[in-house]
């Protein structure tokens, strides 16, 4: 089967296998891959037509426990100044999306698991289920306990995001310390569908040592996690942490990890179809011009603006080249309307923007 035939049949609906998925990523030249986004900028127009759902982001902490070696917040990077927002910044910030008619946030943090944390997050998670507006919110607070995980849900929150960083177990192992265990990652995934939420996971793009093959794996995994959301960007080495030192980007390598994005944007739209796929910070850091827009043409359906204050922008820099980073929310806002007003695609204001993967999934439970 040629090219074009194997994603006419996937765009019509037919599941490929782990080698297909490779072959759809490896479109031999610029018109395969023209015809790859624009199959999957389809589909994604038939769930959720021009519309983008957008999430508030509010990443309230920098400390975390963990030492992974691409992460520029990992636990021994003594260069990073570590803050924790107070439940009062955090709660004003979920205010601020609610005025701006995001629907939704995300809490994105470093790793703890210590009670204190549990509770105040829990705490959060109850101030703004209390708010005037109905957020969906979304926990982004790493591997957790079953009781942590059902208590967070308890409070309020509707989905988690844990990204499997490479479904890989070779890739995984070299990336995390030794302590991080792929098994545990699985299991979190497996314990956050017990616990009712909406889960999403991902992947870093571009890691070394990784093939389309390992990528192919990747949309596998998402598949047979029967994940309902995917977070994945480009891997973009950090200068301060040991991965970055060990890989240092060669001229052109970003722009090439971008474009590898963008082709695993589409061809998880093709295979998982349903769900949402969120055009990611990561693009915007290669392309800052166009990168989410592209990632929007490429299939992807949720943008994750920044709230909240700028003051603690540059303290979370999970990576070089992060955007944005003295711009207020409201600027971001008009930026990010701007940008999808010129692809022809609207926010869809005030709604929770739930993937329909999810309900499918419960149905059949
Ligand atoms: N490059 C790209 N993405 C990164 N992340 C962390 N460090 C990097 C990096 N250097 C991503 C991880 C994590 C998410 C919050 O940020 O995939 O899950």
């Amino acid at each position: 089967m040629n090219y074009e035939e194997l994603l006419r049949r996937t765009a019509a609906g037919a599941a490929p296998d782990t080698a297909e998925i490779a072959r759809l990523l490896q479109a031999p030249d610029e018109a395969a891959e023209q015809a790859l986004f624009a199959a999957a900028y389809e589909v994604k127009k038939e769930y959720c037509s021009n519309l983008v759902n957008l999430r508030g982001l509010i990443e309230f902490s920098n400390i975390c426990t963990r030492d992974c070696l691409y992460c520029g917040i990992r636990k021994s990077n003594r260069k990073v100044s570590r803050y924790q927002m107070s439940i009062d910044e955090i709660v004003a910030a979920a205010r601020c999306a609610g005025e701006f008619g995001y629907g939704s946030v995300v809490l994105q943090s470093g790793e703890r698991s210590d009670p204190e944390f549990v509770e105040q997050v829990t705490e959060i998670l109850r101030q703004i289920a209390a708010l005037p507006w109905d957020l969906g919110v979304t926990l982004s607070c790493g591997e957790q306990s079953p009781e942590t995980y059902r208590q967070w849900r308890e409070a309020g929150a509707k989905r988690y995001l844990l990204r499997i960083e490479s479904s890989d177990p070779e890739i995984f192992a070299r990336i995390h310390p030794p302590e991080c265990h792929y098994r545990d990652r699985v299991a979190a995934l497996e314990r956050l569908k017990t616990a009712g939420y909406q889960v999403g996971t991902g992947v870093m793009i571009g890691l070394p040592e990784q093939t389309w093959e390992h990528l192919a794996a990747d949309i596998d995994f998402f598949r047979r996690m029967d994940a309902d959301m995917i977070g994945m960007g480009p891997y973009l080495p950090q200068d301060d942490t040991p991965l970055g030192v060990q890989h240092p980007d060669l001229p052109g390598m970003a722009e090439q990890r971008l474009q590898m994005a963008l082709r695993m944007i589409a061809v998880t739209r093709l295979v998982l179809r349903d769900v949402n796929i969120a055009a990611t910070t990561a693009l915007q850091a290669i392309d800052p011009e166009s990168g989410r827009e592209r990632g929007i043409l490429a299939g992807a359906n949720v943008i994750m603006p920044n709230v909240g204050d700028v003051a603690h922008r540059r303290d979370y820099q999970l990576y070089n080249g992060k955007p944005d980073l003295d711009e207020n929310s409201a600027q971001v806002r008009q930026k990010l309307l701007d940008s999808l007003a010129r692809i022809g695609e609207r926010p869809r204001f005030n709604a929770h923007g739930d993937p329909e993967h999810f309900f499918t999934r419960m149905k059949q439970r």
